[in-house]
């Protein structure tokens, strides 16, 4: 995470807003601001070298990025990710697929340990929201914040604790311009940042999240009130609420680690999982739903048994 933190009151000081409204409407108290000398990049490669640590590692065979908000639009930041934490020479590759990111990364992670591509996969989500919104909109501004999240991916045997047991993908391409950054070409001139119709979003993310969730728990066979943890993307705890009372997921299973850290597009997945360990709420063996939405419009989920995981944290 970056070190820097914003918090409502802070951004109340030059927007129309207000704490009320922020922590009503969204459950975020305050989000992380990467400094100007901190990249999207820097936070990956911080991310990726603590899973690195945290699985015991000191290599892997392939490294999948997910990101929306890369330092630059070519080349791909994966191979400079590898490069710098000494994996260099690994197939490494950015999946833009927005708050679905991480999701995508680890169905595309498991894709190639299931062809026998690989036996082990980074998996790294990083965002820098904070160069693409604009200050100025209140809308968005005080929804998102910085971060990222990583973890090793390996081949392991059937049933083994950490088993991904399902996966469900998806998108609508018609709904292209409820989450929009312009580029180069739609919008020659002017500055290019990030909008959201965020009513429309809001809807269809109850819709897609709660019959793709379902989708992988009917595939386990899993009835709602044995799953033990339900993570979804962390863009307002009343879609997560909400979700999660449709599903008839236990109510103590959802996870919500979004006031501190705001919308963090990819990375939410993955900080909310350390976030969750951390408080002692995501055990190992626990049966595990993991869903996520976003720009595209995408979706995604992903059911697991939760393995024995002891996150490492860096601050940059
Ligand atoms: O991460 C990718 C996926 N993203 C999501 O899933 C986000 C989905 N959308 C949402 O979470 C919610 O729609 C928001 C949090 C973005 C907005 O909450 P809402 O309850 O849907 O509010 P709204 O957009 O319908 O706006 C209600 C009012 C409007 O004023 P009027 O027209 O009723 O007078 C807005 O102008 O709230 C106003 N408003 C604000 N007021 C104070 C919008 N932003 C703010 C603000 N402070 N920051």
């Amino acid at each position: 995470m970056p070190r820097t933190e914003i918090s409502n009151a802070l951004l109340a000081e030059h927007l129309d807003t207000d704490d009320d409204w922020i922590r009503t409407r969204t459950g975020i108290a305050a989000r992380r601001r990467a400094t100007p000398d901190v990249s999207m990049t820097d936070l990956a490669c911080a991310a990726a070298a603590g899973a690195l640590r945290s699985a015991g590692r000191t290599t892997v065979d392939a490294l999948v990025l997910a990101t929306s908000t890369p330092d630059r639009p070519c080349p791909a930041a994966a191979p400079e990710v590898a490069h710098r934490i000494g994996q260099g020479g690994i197939p490494a590759f950015d999946v833009s697929a927005v708050c679905s990111g991480f999701i995508y990364a680890t169905a595309t992670a498991a894709g190639l340990i299931a062809a026998g591509i690989a036996d082990s996969v980074l998996v790294t989500a990083a965002e820098t929201y904070s160069r693409i919104v604009d200050p100025s909109d209140r809308s968005t501004a005080v929804l998102f914040g910085d971060g990222a999240g990583a973890l090793v991916l390996r081949r392991g045997t059937a049933g083994e604790p950490g088993s991904l047991l399902a996966f469900d993908l998806g998108s609508d391409g018609a709904a292209r311009d409820f989450i929009h950054v312009p580029g180069a070409r739609e919008q020659p001139e002017g500055d290019r940042w990030f909008t959201m119709a965020g009513r429309k979003v809001y809807l269809r993310a109850l819709q897609q999240i709660t019959s793709s969730a379902l989708r992988v728990m009917e595939d386990c066979a899993w009835s709602p009130e044995t799953v033990g943890a339900f993570v979804a993307h962390q863009a307002n705890a009343r879609i997560i609420d909400a979700v999660a009372n449709r599903l008839r997921v236990p109510s103590d299973a959802a996870v919500c680690e979004i006031a501190r850290v705001g919308n963090t597009a990819a990375a939410s997945i993955p900080l909310a999982l350390a976030d969750a360990v951390d408080g002692g709420r995501l055990k190992p063996g626990a049966r595990t739903v993991l869903t996520a939405f976003g720009g595209g419009l995408t979706w995604g989920s992903a059911a697991l048994t939760w393995p024995s995981v002891t996150p490492v944290r860096t601050e940059i």
